[in-house]
């Protein structure tokens, strides 16, 4: 029996997590920790829909994600993560589903879609089509009630209560339907303008940054390409500076508006202002990356204990739902 509500989220170990992962998921992950049980996935078999040719990557990736969320602030006292690949209820809930979610629906799912393109796939992996079908097996094997995610995830989220309904009502109600949660800023805008920050578009702030790094980058930043001189009258809402200082910096926001709109601050300085407001926000991060980047014991025992406490709730999850499917002929 689980006693609080509970949330269930997680990443892709592909790379560093960036600002946009901050600010559509992250922070919200951490302001919940405090009232809802929490999971968090580190997806590595949903890594291999992509990466299936380099998986020896994985490890260096598994552990680089976890620091990530480590040094935002999830607190293993508080949060538990784990490793996907080592919850094989996860994979026997995945073949459970893949009997009833058709092939059109998968093929339709726009963040798959998009992703494909993103990819330039023409012809897709099973896996890879299919994957948003692990992903509902890795919420509902818990009976999360609660998924905080970026906005493109909830094509997935809505699958995965099609899912729970149509098991539901096939065998018998035993899943939960989980419940999307989306950050105030569902979506930050790439470096460069572009409409997603994005590992493969290479137009990100990454969390490990260092302040110098940060500098550049928001130096190099697209701004509203019809202020050339300084007494040009900008326009905020085409500006890519603008839209961090609308995810980072709630306090100036309108008062930068109001300057960039009558020429009363520079890009230059705007963008300085932007860059100490960001270095501001990561300093506290940077400091708790240190932290367990000093205790690769610490970071291992971490991913270990919270995997062998999620699979104990695997296997019971399991075995419901195989009574329910009236698949427990047999037991060993
Ligand atoms: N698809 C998510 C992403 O790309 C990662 C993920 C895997 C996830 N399993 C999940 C997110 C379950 C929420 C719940 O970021």
């Amino acid at each position: 029996m689980k006693l609080r509500k509970r949330i269930l989220t997680g990443d892709r170990p592909t790379g560093k997590l960036h600002l946009g992962h901050y600010a559509g998921s992250l922070q919200n992950r951490v302001a919940l920790q405090n009232d809802f049980e929490t999971f968090i996935i580190i997806a590595d078999i949903q890594a291999l829909t992509t990466n299936f040719d380099k998986p020896e990557r994985l490890k260096q990736d598994v552990l680089n994600v976890t620091l990530d969320n480590l040094s935002v602030g999830l607190d293993p006292e508080k949060a538990t993560f784990f490793i996907q690949s080592l919850i094989p209820e996860i994979a026997e809930l995945t073949a459970f589903y893949s009997m009833f979610v058709t092939v059109n629906s998968l093929r339709h799912n726009p963040t798959v879609k998009s992703e494909m393109q993103q990819y330039g796939y023409n012809d897709i992996m099973y896996g890879f089509l299919g994957y948003p079908v692990s992903q509902a097996a890795d919420i509902t094997f818990c009976k999360a009630d609660l998924v905080p995610v970026g906005e493109d995830q909830l094509p997935h989220i809505e699958l995965s209560r099609k899912i729970v309904r149509r098991f539901n009502e096939l065998y018998k109600p035993v899943l939960v339907e989980p419940q999307a949660m989306v950050s105030k800023v569902s979506r930050l805008v790439g470096i460069d303008g572009n409409a997603k920050m994005g590992k493969s578009l290479n137009n990100g702030i990454y969390l490990s940054d260092d302040a110098e790094t940060v500098k550049q980058k928001v130096r190099s930043a697209v701004t509203d390409a019809n202020r050339i001189k300084l007494t040009d009258k900008g326009n905020p809402d085409v500006c890519t500076v603008f839209k961090y200082h609308h995810a980072f910096n709630e306090h100036e926001v309108l008062n930068i508006s109001e300057c960039c709109k009558n020429a009363a601050i520079g890009c230059s300085a705007c963008k300085s202002n932007l860059s100490a407001c960001i270095n501001g926000m990561l300093d506290p991060i940077w400091d708790k990356r240190a932290f367990y980047e000093q205790r690769p014991e610490l970071v291992q025992e971490i991913l270990m204990s919270g995997t062998v406490k999620v699979r104990a709730v695997a296997k019971e999850v399991v075995r419901e739902v195989r009574e329910a499917m009236n698949i427990d002929y047999f037991s060993l």
